[in-house]
């Protein structure tokens, strides 16, 4: 079959799953091929990009047949931004997807024979729901056909490209305002004549511009990420931003010498206003500054805590370790039906945030510690003397999921559950199938905190065996 898919060779593909990650997933004599840009249901024109034994991989050129879940996408950008990968798909069929790709990776790599996945918590709102975007300046990228072809871009990257970018007239996923603001920054840069930073030269000014919005207190932040402060060049945008911005609280200017693309400051300016902006999750006041970390749909993250707080299943007095606890939002949200809740994370500016969001909330049951926890886990009994033994275990570690050296020592903490939170599926399952031995998997949630891209969050339940 190999010899029959030879690289760059164009082939017809009927496509009838979507794969972990978001390709759509077809069959040819056996060989399973991920198609890159292709949805259920479509039937494809597709170049063949990568070949294995196993496997192969191809871009979609040409829908020849509409798959009967295809919707509009109402994004003019849609096919080429990097931002969204399933938006010519209907919402509730991209989250029946998604799911059930979490009960596979509980049965393939968590070992479950029928996993206790439940209905999924749909995105409240499917779009303009993110309230943090991150948009790239580039020296390279592409506009719509109607654009002249400039030399300074401002949006998304285009899909698997690392330095073109998508000139974004408009975007779906945060509030519709983000347009105008675009408009105004991208003008804004054209005209100061400093250059847009190259991803291949490693030279150019112009970086990141970060927006973000509280979405519950209206308050916008913008940062814009430069490899040079120039507080006084940046002041002269603030007019134009407060008329598209009425509730304009901080305009900022980040610092970023290095050569990694992410849109993080080594220092901060201020340029206007405040240095951060404030959101409310559930009866909380969180304060936010460029570079910290916090939940990005707001409406769903207060549902996720909602469903964490219930498998916690707290009555007054218990006490919880909020392990990778980062701002110490869920902490917080869990307070008040625990005895005490000790959080840890690496990040000491975050363990600094978690405290004086506490502070502030009025929340005195909550003790933050800054640690590895792979490192603070390597004596657990030490780690039991000092804090005391865990009722509840919160995990919510990053995409990599538990550290195979934490993950072992867990149960000698001896947790009666633990409530483990998930932005990859994948790790998660591999995690659970290590703690087999001594918890038993209850319940899974499917949270879909980013409707339109290829990302499910998931809530797993575990109890003693
Ligand atoms: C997915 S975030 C969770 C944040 C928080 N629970 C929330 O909902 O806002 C994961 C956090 O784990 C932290 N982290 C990563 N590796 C860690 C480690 N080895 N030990 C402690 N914290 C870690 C990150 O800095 C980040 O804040």
């Amino acid at each position: 079959m190999r010899n029959g898919l030879p690289l760059g060779s164009t082939v017809e593909l009927k496509i009838d799953d979507l794969a972990f990650g978001g390709r759509g997933i077809a069959r040819l004599d056996g060989l399973v091929v991920f198609v890159d840009g292709a949805i259920p249901g479509q039937r494809v024109r597709a170049v063949v990009q990568k070949r294995k034994r196993q496997y192969a991989e191809a871009a979609a050129t040409e829908v020849l047949e509409r798959s009967p879940f295809e919707v509009e996408p109402v994004c003019p950008h849609f096919g080429s931004c990097g931002g969204c990968k399933l938006q010519n798909m209907a919402y509730e069929k991209q989250v029946e997807y998604k799911v059930q790709q979490i009960r596979d990776l509980l049965k393939r790599i968590g070992g479950l024979e029928s996993p206790p996945v439940e209905e999924p918590l749909l995105s409240p709102e499917p779009f303009f729901y993110r309230n943090k975007m991150e948009f790239s300046f580039s020296d390279r990228g592409s506009s719509l056909p109607s654009e002249p072809s400039p030399s300074l871009f401002l949006g998304l990257h285009r899909r698997g490209s690392f330095d073109e970018v998508v000139d974004l007239q408009t975007c779906y996923l945060q509030a519709p305002e983000t347009q105008a603001v675009l408009q105004i920054v991208r003008e804004f840069a054209r005209t100061s004549g400093l250059p847009a930073y190259s991803n291949r030269t490693h030279e150019g000014f112009w970086r990141f511009l970060v927006l973000r919005r509280g979405v519950r207190t209206g308050q916008w932040m913008v940062n814009l990420v430069t490899t040079e402060p120039r507080v006084e060049l940046l002041s002269a945008l603030v007019p134009q931003l407060l008329q598209a911005l009425p509730g304009l609280h901080s305009v900022v200017n980040n610092i970023n010498t290095g050569k990694g693309g992410v849109a993080f400051g080594e220092r901060e300016e201020l340029v206007w206003g405040k240095t951060t902006i404030e959101e409310r999750l559930g009866p909380f006041v969180f304060e936010i500054s460029a570079n910290s970390f916090f939940q990005t749909n707001t409406l769903q993250a207060e549902r996720l805590y909602q469903r964490v707080l219930e498998f916690a299943d707290l009555t007054g007095r218990e006490k919880v370790f909020d392990l990778y606890c980062g701002t110490g939002s869920i902490s917080l949200f869990v307070s008040r039906q625990a005895r005490e809740v000790i959080g840890i994370e690496l990040v000491e500016d975050a363990v600094a945030d978690a405290w004086r969001n506490a502070e502030r909330n009025g929340v005195g049951n909550c003790r933050f510690v800054a640690g590895d926890v792979s490192v603070l886990l390597r004596d657990p009994q030490g780690f039991i003397r000092e804090h005391g033994k865990p009722d509840v275990l919160i995990l919510d570690p990053p995409r990599d999921g538990v550290h195979p050296r934490a993950l072992i020592r867990l149960p000698s903490l001896g947790a009666k559950r633990i409530v483990y939170v998930s932005c990859n599926p994948a790790t998660q399952a591999r995690d659970l199938a290590h703690l087999a031995g001594s918890y038993r998997v209850e319940r899974v949630c499917p949270v879909d905190m980013f409707p339109h891209t290829a990302h499910i969050e998931s809530v797993a339940l575990l109890v003693t065996r």
